[in-house]
């Protein structure tokens, strides 16, 4: 096989499938793929109950676990935990993303640079995708394709970059970026048929973005299970040598 399709995968985990779009997707690919085991993590029961409403319909299909993607020992229960399913790992997803939380939001400015947020930025959307990828590195090595995805943002393009602000998420993503271009080095070097893509959602209407749309934006909005929808369709299909880039929604390359 020289293309990644989701219809031949057995086993995919999304990481950060609480809400969102990591919800969305875990909808999205059992409701359209049959055969796949979906292994899908919360960190806290009170924010997951879409989750847990569709365990209710997808009893055998999704493994639910709870885990912190920031914390090491979580992680690598997660791995050990998909290890243990019998089936081979096609596709893991890092749906996981910081932009506010309620005391703080994005710099608007250099003053409002401090280092304890800017850590956090880092922690929650760059270093989680490295910390995946050692502990999954091994379930990767099988002979089938396989694809590792992160979820990035196309305001985390330098290239892109005409406004300025935001200065933790911008850099964080952009980091992350770098990431996962190592990774997807790493993992062809150590014999690994993964296609490691960083993917740019789109807008979404979601608790990350709620304080920045206004009912005036000129934006392109999407549901959570569009942008799931859209998220797959960049994945279906892709061959080894698209890994290592950069995507958008529609499947156009972004630059770095
Ligand atoms: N929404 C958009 O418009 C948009 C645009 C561009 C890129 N993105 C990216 O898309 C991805 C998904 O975002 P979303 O819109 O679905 O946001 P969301 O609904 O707020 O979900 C964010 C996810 O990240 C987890 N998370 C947040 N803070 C965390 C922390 N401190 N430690 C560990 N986990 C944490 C959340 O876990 P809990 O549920 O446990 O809080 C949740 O699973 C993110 O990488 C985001 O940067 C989104």
């Amino acid at each position: 096989m020289t293309n990644f399709l989701l219809e031949t995968s057995d086993l995919a985990v999304v990481v950060g499938a609480g809400q969102g779009i990591g919800l969305g997707l875990v909808e999205k690919l059992l409701a359209s793929q049959p055969r796949l085991t979906i292994v899908g993590t919360y960190r806290d029961p009170n924010r997951a109950q879409g989750l847990f409403d569709l365990k209710e319909r997808y009893v055998e299909r999704l493994v639910l676990q709870q885990a912190d993607p920031c914390d090491e020992t979580d992680v690598a229960e997660l791995a050990s935990l998909v290890g243990k399913q019998d089936k081979r790992l096609h596709l893991l997803i890092n749906s996981v993303g910081y932009l506010h939380d309620d005391q703080r939001g994005p710099e608007k400015s250099l003053k409002d640079i401090d280092v304890e947020h800017l850590q956090k930025y880092f922690l929650v959307n760059a270093i989680v995708t490295p910390l995946l990828a050692k502990h999954f590195l091994g379930l990767f090595r099988h002979k089938d394709l396989s694809c590792f995805v992160s979820l990035s943002a196309k305001v985390g393009s330098i290239t892109d970059n005409s406004l300025g602000g935001w200065y933790g998420y911008r850099a964080s993503k952009s980091a992350l970026n770098m990431f996962l271009k190592n990774i997807s080095i790493e993992l062809t070097r150590r014999g690994c048929k993964t296609i490691v893509l960083s993917i740019h959602p789109g807008t979404t209407k979601t608790e990350l973005s709620k304080p920045f749309i206004s009912k005036s934006t000129k934006l392109q909005l999407h549901e959570p299970i569009e942008a799931a929808t859209n998220i797959l369709s960049v994945i279906q299909g892709r061959a080894i040598t698209d890994g290592g880039e950069f995507y958008s929604w529609n499947g156009e390359k972004l630059p770095w």
